[in-house]
């Protein structure tokens, strides 16, 4: 089947079997690889992205059903540097050691972030608890999340 979707706000035309789910779509067609696949059926949030604005799984998504909207991938929120103080705020307090989680984690924190400026632990936690990390232990991601959620209120944010 044709697609036509915006993806990282370019356009991208594809023809795709009907049963590739986006994740698939995203790294093997469009070689966007930071979106991560761990259990491909909806539970851990590794391949989390967003389409038109909103949070998804993309390996819950066919490519089919992409087709005409906008999807986010860490790259494009990486690349427009609307995340660049998560992502360095990870990075200053350890909310990553293997990784595979993180653009998952990343994309959910700023989703949340976007929506409430002034969240607490219970609500990070809460807001988090569809993307599993096996390194961790989450408070580092805790952390990191209400760090951001500080410095961009106090409008010190990197
Ligand atoms: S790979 Fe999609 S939720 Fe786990
Ligand atoms: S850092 Fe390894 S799964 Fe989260």
């Amino acid at each position: 089947m044709k697609i036509v979707l915006m993806v990282n706000g370019e356009t991208v035309r594809a023809e795709v079997e009907p049963r590739l789910h986006l994740g698939d779509f995203l790294r093997e067609h469009l070689s966007l690889t930071g979106t991560h696949l761990g259990c491909e059926h909806g539970v851990c949030g590794a391949c989390t992205v967003r389409i038109d604005g909103a949070l998804a799984r993309a390996c819950l998504v066919l490519a089919v059903q992409a087709d005409g909207t906008h999807v986010e991938t860490i790259e494009g929120l990486s690349d427009s540097g609307e995340i660049a103080d998560l992502q360095k705020a990870f990075h200053e307090r350890n909310a990553l050691q293997c990784g595979y989680c993180t653009p998952g984690m990343l994309i959910a924190a700023q989703d949340l972030l976007r929506r409430e400026p002034d969240p607490d632990r219970v609500a990070i936690r809460e807001h988090l608890s569809g993307n599993y990390c096996r390194c961790t232990g989450y408070h580092a991601i805790v952390d990191a999340v209400a760090a951001t959620a500080s410095a961009r209120r106090e409008g010190t944010a990197a």
